[in-house]
């Protein structure tokens, strides 16, 4: 290896003021990839700093790395014979550029090409943060640490509120301990928001979690004080305030799909036949007044029917007067709707009321900018099959932020998500992903993601992520921080 570093014949005066050298650029260089010798161990990945005639300091990312040799067939058969065989080799390094900003701030791409000769130098904090658009000051959501550095990675929390965040990855790869990591901060922000939580993972926010590993300046905390949670099912979800709904504006088919009763038509018929008569009589009703109405009529083949309303009577969903929206929405503090043991037909209506109610009192400002974040978005907004709550997902997410209503959609299935939806998540945490289609989904619906990072996907440990947007000038790989609060969903030993 002796020799490679061609540092003492190089002619270019050394104005750098950067660290250690990584390797000198060499035959045909360009604007946007370089490639480089390599002579001090540096891993893929890692930033370096390349000097450019005109742009001055520009930040780049070495994006693999090869060892080139001489043993052709002929050296590797003496070597099989045991023979001494002299191997000469060099490490090739392909650097992506980057950019620099401009003196308004820009992020900007040499607009002629580098010099070959050229010294590539390990970059400096300061480049790192300022090309890449990390701030270090209190007013970002710090979600985790720049891979392989000491460099915080603050997420700007206007951009997740407005432009809505989607948090992707198969199951078990922390989809929720990082969504944890995302509202813990939100919290710390006094954003207001609104979490649907169908496993019950969320409530542990409320409590202060233990902190292992310090490197991050993690201190355990809980958000008690913020925390309020509803569940159409109090009774399982011990602690959370009943979650009901009034009768009104209720359809048939959504009644019946509700009950998990068939919507053959003597059934829609006879459901709408009752309704609009109560509602010619008296206005305002209820489910009871409605039982009551089939009772009172005796009519043939309702009776099932009336079997099913009771039922549904019994679950409590429905209230004379429902819960309030300003209960739910309250400046600052954050709502978890558990909706844990709640039937999946059950779970559709409770979202698509909630999210409807949120868009309409938002458009007319009635409740104050918030996020609501969906866990298992999937079933709220499938890709395939419209379902009650799919048009206001679609909705929200693409008028929802010239109404201050942000979106954050989680799924392990982003191929199974509406594109619709998807594609307006401008912020997107990726933790490990395997399913091809779910690799699919992912690549046509972040912006500058590369090949490499598709790959990365597939093999990201836990604990880390590809973060792109939120303010960042280009996906990054990220440590995710550790919780301040309890991880809700740790996985519950079976013994
Ligand atoms: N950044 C992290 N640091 C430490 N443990 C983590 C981290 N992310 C996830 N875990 C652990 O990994 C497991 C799976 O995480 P979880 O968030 O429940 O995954 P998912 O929601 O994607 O199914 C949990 O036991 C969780 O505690
Ligand atoms: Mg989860």
């Amino acid at each position: 290896m002796d020799g490679m570093c061609l540092t003492e014949h190089i002619q270019r005066k050394d104005d750098s003021n950067g660290g250690e050298l990584v390797g000198i650029t060499y035959g045909d260089v360009g604007t946007t990839m370089l490639q480089c010798n390599i002579c001090t161990p540096v891993d893929r990945g890692e930033y370096v700093m390349i000097q450019h005639p005109t742009a001055g300091n520009v930040l780049g990312r070495v994006d693999s790395i090869e060892r080139r040799t001489n043993v052709s067939i002929e050296k590797a058969m003496e070597l099989s014979e045991g023979k001494d065989v002299e191997i000469e080799e060099s490490m090739i390094g392909h650097v992506h550029v980057i950019g620099y900003r401009d003196q308004r701030g820009l992020l900007q791409i040499p607009s002629n090409p580098f010099r070959a000769g050229e010294k590539i130098y390990f970059a400096e904090e300061k480049l790192i943060r300022d090309v890449l658009g990390l701030k270090n000051d209190d007013t970002g959501a710090y979600i985790g640490k720049l891979k392989g550095h000491n460099i915080p990675v603050r997420l700007n929390i206007n951009s997740i509120a407005q432009k809505h965040l989607s948090v992707l990855a198969k199951t078990g790869s922390g989809k929720s301990y990082t969504t944890g990591v995302v509202i813990e901060e939100m919290m710390k922000h006094e954003v207001t928001m609104v979490i649907l939580d169908p496993h019950g993972e969320y409530p542990s926010l409320a409590r202060p979690g233990k902190v292992s590993s310090n490197d991050f300046g993690v201190n355990p905390r809980g958000y008690g004080d913020m925390i309020t949670e509803f569940s159409p099912n109090p009774e399982i979800n011990q602690g959370a305030r009943r979650l009901s709904f009034t009768f009104k504006n209720m359809r048939p088919i959504e009644l019946l799909r509700m009950m998990n009763a068939s919507t053959r038509k003597s059934n829609v018929v006879a459901l709408e036949a009752a309704m609009t008569r109560l509602e010619a009589s008296k206005g305002f009703y209820d489910i009871q007044e409605l039982i009551m109405h089939f009772k009172r009529n005796e009519e043939d083949d309702v009776s099932s029917l009336i079997r099913n309303l009771e039922d549904l009577e019994k679950k409590g969903i429905f209230a004379s007067t429902g819960t309030r929206m300003d209960e739910i929405v309250r400046k600052g503090k954050t709502s978890i709707i558990t909706l844990k043991g709640t039937p999946p037909d059950v779970q559709g209506f409770v979202v698509n009321r909630l999210a409807t109610a949120l868009f309409e009192l938002r458009k007319r400002n009635k409740i104050p900018p918030l996020i609501l974040f969906a866990e298992e978005a999937h079933n709220f907004c499938p890709q395939q099959g419209k379902i009650e709550s799919s048009e206001i997902f679609q909705t929200i997410a693409s008028e929802g932020r010239k109404f201050g209503l942000g979106l954050g959609i989680i799924t392990q299935r982003a191929a199974k998500v509406d594109k619709n939806v998807l594609s307006q998540c401008n912020t997107q945490i990726i933790l490990k992903v395997t399913n091809p289609n779910d690799i699919r989904a992912i690549e046509s619906s972040v912006e500058g993601i590369t090949k490499d990072m598709t790959e990365e996907i597939q093999r990201l440990p836990i604990g880390e992520a590809i973060i792109s947007g939120g303010g960042l000038s280009e996906p990054l790989i990220v440590d995710i921080r550790p919780r301040e609060t309890q991880d809700g969903g740790a996985s519950i030993k079976v013994v």
